[in-house]
């Protein structure tokens, strides 16, 4: 096999069919491990095979956050690494020799699997080193490096975004980044043009954000991502024009496009270039076409399409730095009788919390730094701003979403998202502001 066939089509693959690796394939993986470099060709590696079911339990519940993959594959090898000897010689930083070699040793057996039709996934997600040790029976000197999961494919998983080449190449000498944020995560201490430079390069930063869950938190399998495709199908005819607010990652887009006859009809509006490749990468792996992209030119917000007959708005409002402007064009969009199909997080507990004590969370040390900037409004401020700029309610529920609840009550200080969900209907022209 072409060596770059192997390197950009290889992908971590977590489900696995039951049938063991062959041993004369899984020597040659290990064969293609021990041919790695390694610093003055010492090879400070250790692999231990595991293939018993007992044990790959063991090392997935009491090692590994309970991955189960690992005990799915037939086949794990524990990675160990020996820095003694780096260890002892420490003199300021260290370069991390060893480990450095055993990777370069996971990746030849990555690639090599691969070529011979086997799928691998490298997981770092070891809770409890030392319990690895203990359980495979290793001297307590060695570090685990990784356990590498090895079998015949149960999946084809899309390949997850990377990030593109001049977002981390410097030539000659390191170039000062450009960008610097406002340290603030409320979106009114953001310029717009800030926030689009921000949302064009975190998208490209793996986390949560991938084919699979392609919205900032919102899987496209899960609950709120099928009810607002399920309310789109209700309103969608397909000679109509719609326009998506700001898809980011694409994750509704695609939905939108899936259902359309003619992508032609369909318009996307972003804020900024990066964040359109971004986009477009993503529909490319779904297979899908593009559509019309709008690229906002100005400080604030400006979409220039008219005679839209849906515009699709989720969870944007709450993240721009002028929501009312976001509402007035998207009335200008629209034709009268229009509608838009609009999801918002709602403010929660903790929100009233922050807002009470004036606390402004820096976004770069809190856990969801990825996401950006974020101000949530209760249910009657989203309902005057829309009331005030020509539409009313067709119909609006709000949602509790388990998936949301699971991932971020944690992570964003116990909030429980509340999701807003409305159909509104332009029922008046509004003045030029
Ligand atoms: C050092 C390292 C640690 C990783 N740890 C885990 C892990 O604990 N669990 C997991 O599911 N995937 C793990 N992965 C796989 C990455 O999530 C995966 O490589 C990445 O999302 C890119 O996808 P791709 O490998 O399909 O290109 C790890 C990868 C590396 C290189």
């Amino acid at each position: 096999m072409e060596i770059f066939e192997a390197i950009f089509n290889r992908r971590s693959i977590r489900k696995f069919k039951p049938d063991p690796v062959p041993e004369d394939i899984l020597y040659k993986i290990l064969d293609a491990g021990r041919w790695a470099p390694s610093a003055c060709n010492r090879q400070l590696w250790e692999f231990v095979i595991v293939k018993e079911h007992k044990t790959k339990k063991r090392i997935a519940n009491e090692a590994c956050f309970g991955q189960k993959f690992l005990i799915e594959a037939p086949c794990i090898i524990v990675v160990f690494y020996d820095d003694r000897k780096e260890r002892r010689e420490e003199v300021g930083p260290r370069k991390h020799d060893s480990i450095q070699s055993a990777a370069a040793a996971i990746q030849n057996m990555l690639l090599s699997a691969y070529s011979m039709g086997i799928g691998s996934l490298w997981v770092c997600g070891i809770k409890k080193m030392l319990k690895l040790n203990d359980i495979l029976s290793a001297p307590r000197f060695l570090r685990p490096i990784a356990i590498v999961a090895f079998g015949y494919p149960k999946q084809k998983p899309l390949p997850p975004a990377r990030r593109p080449l001049e977002s981390f190449i410097h030539f000659e000498k390191f170039r000062k980044l450009k960008e610097t944020y406002p340290d603030s995560s409320f979106p009114q201490d953001w310029k717009l043009s800030e926030l689009a430079v921000f949302r064009s390069k975190i998208c490209w930063f793996g986390g949560v954000i991938g084919p699979d869950s392609i919205l900032e938190k919102c899987s496209m399998d899960s609950k709120i991502y099928n009810k607002l495709m399920d309310r789109y199908k209700t309103l969608y005819r397909s000679d109509f024009r719609v326009l998506d607010i700001m898809p980011y990652a694409g994750g509704f887009l695609a939905g939108i496009l899936r259902l359309s006859k003619n992508p032609k009809n369909i318009y996307a509006f972003e804020l900024h270039e990066g964040s359109i490749r971004f986009i477009k990468e993503n529909l490319k792996i779904f297979k899908l076409p593009e559509p019309n992209f709008i690229l906002n030119n100005e400080d604030h917000i400006l979409i220039s399409i008219k005679n839209v007959d849906i515009v699709t708005c989720f969870f944007r409002l709450e993240r721009v730095p002028q929501p009312e402007s976001l509402i007035y064009e998207m009335n200008k969009s629209l034709n009268i009788g229009g509608r838009i199909l609009f999801a918002s997080e709602l403010m929660g507990f903790i929100d009233y919390i922050k807002v009470l004590f004036k606390l402004n969370p820096n976004i770069h040390r809190s856990p969801n730094w990825n996401i950006g900037p974020i101000k949530r409004m209760t249910k009657t401020k989203v309902n005057k701003l829309f009331k005030e700029r020509g539409f009313k309610i067709i119909s609006q529920q709000t949602i509790k979403e388990n998936i949301l609840r699971k991932r971020f009550i944690k992570q964003i200080l116990g909030v429980e998202p509340i999701v807003l969900l409305t159909i509104w209907e332009k029922v008046r022209e509004i003045e030029e502001e």
